[in-house]
């Protein structure tokens, strides 16, 4: 039998998403009451990293030795990927030794023939289109402080690049209402607004599209991989920071998110992260149990 993956927010059906939300709320509660929970001992996360991150390395890491688990940090400087071994190849021996594989990469068809050649689930820690478990960890802050997110107005702030991308996919998922408002020529691949025309919508003026928003989201201008573009970019994206008078325009109960690392004086005001409303902590941290809900949910099975 193939394995589960998770390359896209896709590839579970919204009623396991609905589970993978519920369960990574108790698995917070069971870590902040000192239960040991342990259902992957004497299993292995490989973890491929080909581009940075702070937040997604330790929340993997830290999710595998508390329940018990190893993983092992693989970077192409030191290993046969970064000298030309064949994905299909690293796919295939790696996953004859570990239990699951995490992968952050370029192209996201890097991921797609890597799970292609997988004995075991390979789950998709960031590619140039996706970033799918960020999604996991935005969802789960929202219902841990406003409920379900289902019927609520998310706005979307910047560029279209892969968290925008799994937004959209989100609001079909999640069943938001998402609006996207950014500059012109940085607009989510035209695919996926029609494939997403049911729950997502454009909108250029920025205090326009915020009006009623029950959540904001943006991110920097400049993902990992489009450093010699930030120049050009800031001048594209400089009419779209979210500032706190920003907020003030939306819902009374808005919340402000932001995947992070944070270009304060960019995409962001200066004193916006102190802002009340700016849950990005709790966000950063939501990371570590919703992946845990993620690996035991692919490695395990509903609990
Ligand atoms: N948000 C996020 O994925 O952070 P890192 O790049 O630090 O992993
Ligand atoms: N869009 C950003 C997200 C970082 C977590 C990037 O790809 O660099």
């Amino acid at each position: 039998m193939s394995p589960r993956h998770f390359l896209t927010l896709r590839d579970l059906s919204k009623e396991e998403l609905g589970y993978l939300i519920q369960r990574a709320i108790e698995l917070k509660t069971m870590l902040r009451n000192g239960q040991r929970h342990e259902p992957l001992r004497g299993k292995t996360l490989g973890m491929i990293f080909e581009k940075a991150s702070t937040r997604t390395r330790v929340s993997f890491e830290t999710g595998m030795t508390q329940f018990g688990g190893a993983s092992i940090f693989l970077s192409p400087r030191d290993t046969q990927l970064g000298r030309c071994e064949p994905i299909e190849t690293s796919a295939r021996v790696l996953s004859r030794m570990v239990d699951a594989i995490m992968i952050r990469t370029f192209e996201h068809s890097k991921v797609e023939l890597f799970a292609e050649y997988s004995q075991v689930p390979v789950i998709n820690a960031l590619s140039d289109d996706y970033h799918p478990c960020q999604l996991l960890a935005d969802i789960q802050t929202f219902t841990e402080y406003r409920g379900s997110i289902k019927g609520k107005k998310v706005v979307w702030v910047g560029d279209g690049n892969n968290m925008c991308n799994s937004y959209m996919e989100a609001a079909a998922q999640f069943d938001f209402e998402l609006v996207v408002s950014g500059p012109e020529n940085y607009d989510p691949p035209q695919a996926l607004q029609k494939e997403f025309a049911s729950h997502v919508s454009l909108e250029r003026d920025l205090n326009k599209a915020v009006e009623g928003a029950h959540l904001i989201v943006t991110d920097v201008w400049a993902s990992m991989g489009q450093e010699e573009e930030q120049a050009k970019r800031a001048k594209a994206f400089a009419e779209y920071q979210v500032t706190r008078e920003l907020l003030d325009a939306a819902h009374e109960e808005v919340l402000f998110m932001h995947c992070l690392p944070a270009h304060r004086g960019e995409e962001i005001s200066h004193d916006l992260l102190d802002d009340p409303r700016a849950v990005v902590w709790d966000e950063a941290e939501n990371r570590l149990h919703a992946q845990k809900a993620l690996l035991e949910f692919l490695m395990v099975g509903n609990h």
